[in-house]
């Protein structure tokens, strides 16, 4: 697949071909990395949003959405995925939580207003969209004045295009390869949520199809202050000490490489 063709149309057609599945998966608790890691580690990172106007900037089928409104922000979800968003409305009619979704790109927002948000959150989406720099200025455009963005992406500098775990001959884990850091060729990664919990693998399941727009951590850096943006903290999180010793997949994502990169920072 060439750069030409993995267009935010594209990016949309992927994730709505995704939505079912992924909605159903995600709420049935499948994605544990979410449920055990990158979730409970955002949370603790993340700015107080309650009595907060707060955008979730590529929001899916909204399950941390609801996650976030429970914290008591005021949340409008938005999402390219017709299908994701369609998830996303359904939920709410059955479970009110006051959210408003939008179908759009998190590069444009363009049915909303200058200044209308005090928080812009986002939780492993930025890395999924292929205009990154005019995000982060759409971002800084929707946002007040010392408003706040905070959000996650996989690891630029670890989960890279040619990433591998390198293991000893009795499977334990070594360390983690890194290959290919510069290159922003974009690519479809399939994969599913690993039954790590020992539950049957659906029969007949498609494995999701992720197009990837790869970046380094400049490009992550260098777009958020070029668009206005002071950065206030960074994190590399680890699971829990506890989690490692339960989990040897977690495990590697302890002793050897983050998974995950959060960043928090606040329109100048
Ligand atoms: C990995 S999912 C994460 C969804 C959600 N944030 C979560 O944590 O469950 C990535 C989402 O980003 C959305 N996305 C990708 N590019 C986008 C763009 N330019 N604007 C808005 N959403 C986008 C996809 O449609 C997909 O729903």
């Amino acid at each position: 697949m060439t750069d030409t063709t993995l267009d935010e149309a594209a990016v949309a057609a992927a994730w709505d071909r995704n939505a079912e599945t992924w909605a159903q998966e995600v709420r049935n608790g499948l994605d544990l990395y979410r449920e055990l890691y990158t979730f409970p580690a955002f949370l603790s990172f993340m700015p107080p949003i309650a009595g907060k106007r707060v955008i979730d900037l590529g929001c899916g089928e909204g399950s941390n959405t609801r996650r976030f409104a429970r914290l008591g922000g005021i949340m409008t979800g938005v999402d390219l995925s017709s299908e994701m968003i369609g998830c996303a409305r359904e939920q709410e009619e059955k479970e009110p939580l006051e959210i408003a979704y939008e179908i759009g790109s998190f590069s444009e927002l363009s049915p909303l207003a200058d200044g209308e948000f005090d928080v812009a959150l986002s939780t492993m989406a930025l890395m999924d969209g292929p205009d990154l720099s005019g995000a982060l200025k759409a971002i800084s455009r929707v946002l007040k004045p010392g408003g706040a963005l905070c959000f996650s992406v996989l690891h630029p500098c670890f989960v890279t295009p040619a990433v591998k775990w390198l293991t000893d001959s009795a499977g334990a884990h070594l360390g983690l390869r890194v290959g290919r850091y510069f290159e922003r060729e974009p690519f479809i990664e399939y994969w599913r949520f690993s039954r790590r919990d020992g539950s049957e693998q659906k029969q007949g399941t498609e494995p999701f199809e992720v197009p990837r727009f790869p970046r380094t951590l400049s490009d992550y850096i260098n777009s958020v202050s070029d668009a206005g943006f002071r950065i206030v903290k960074l994190e590399e999180p680890r699971p829990s000490e506890e989690l490692a010793r339960k989990h040897d997949w977690l495990n590697r994502w302890y002793q050897h490489a983050p998974l995950v990169l959060f960043v928090l920072a606040v329109k100048a």
